[in-house]
């Protein structure tokens, strides 16, 4: 099987396996990875082989819906590649990427090793920023139970990754605790350049939701 084949197989399988996902971990959400993480790739002359499986296959079983376990997505992506015969090298650097790209908490340091993880962690958070990433981030809260907003519950600096596996917040705090965070934390400088104006956008945004809050606009 040539390489092309393998991406697209892969596309296939991780689609059949989140179809009727839809906490913002949806086939929509790994598809715009993907496509980010490959131009990003081009862009900075990485393996876009490596970049465009692990992208694809990130969030094939995320910790946060499978009991907490962080190891099951790793473990379900190095079957299927075993499966379809990719060597084993890569697959090592795929699932080292994999366990590695997910952000839990300010507290915990990044153990991404090379540019490729790089590449996939830029394009998982911009995912997570700008028009989509509000949208998301409400989607999010919404399925959580949690309120727009509320005043009198403030943002909790520095979170310990228990306190930030717990989410008891608003979805308005999540953009002070994680979102706005983002747009200093990407690797690449083409990641960089996408994050300053998906930055401002949600400024915007938050700039126009406390106005309209307070019946000024
Ligand atoms: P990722 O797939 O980028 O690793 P997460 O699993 O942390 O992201 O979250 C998935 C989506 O849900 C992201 O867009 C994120 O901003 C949003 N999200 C996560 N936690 C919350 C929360 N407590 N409130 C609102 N949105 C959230
Ligand atoms: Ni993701």
């Amino acid at each position: 099987m040539n390489k092309n084949e393998i991406i697209e197989r892969t596309a296939e399988h991780v689609k059949k396996k989140l179809s009727g996902e839809h906490t913002g971990h949806d086939w929509w959400h790994s598809y715009r990875v993907w496509k980010m993480a490959k131009h990003i790739a081009e862009n900075e002359n990485a393996d876009s082989f490596i970049v465009e499986l692990a992208a694809l296959l990130h969030d094939i079983a995320d910790w946060k819906l499978h009991d907490r376990d962080e190891s099951t997505g790793p473990k379900m992506a190095k079957e299927w590649l075993e499966e379809l015969g990719v060597d084993k090298d890569s697959i090592e650097k795929i699932c080292d990427i994999i366990i590695n790209v997910s952000f839990k908490g300010e507290k915990h340091k990044s153990l991404i090793k090379d540019m490729e993880g790089e590449i996939v962690q830029d394009a998982d958070r911009l995912d997570a920023i700008g028009a989509i990433g509000i949208a998301r981030a409400f989607t999010f809260g919404g399925h959580l139970g949690n309120l727009l907003h509320d005043p009198n519950v403030k943002p909790t600096k520095d979170k310990t990754i228990e306190e930030y596996k717990k989410m008891d917040a608003t979805t308005i705090n999540h953009f002070y605790e994680k979102l706005l965070l983002l747009k200093d934390r990407m690797n690449t400088k083409t990641a960089k350049n996408i994050a300053q104006e998906r930055h401002k956008f949600m400024e915007d945004f938050l700039d126009r939701f406390f106005k309209e809050w307070e019946g000024e606009k």
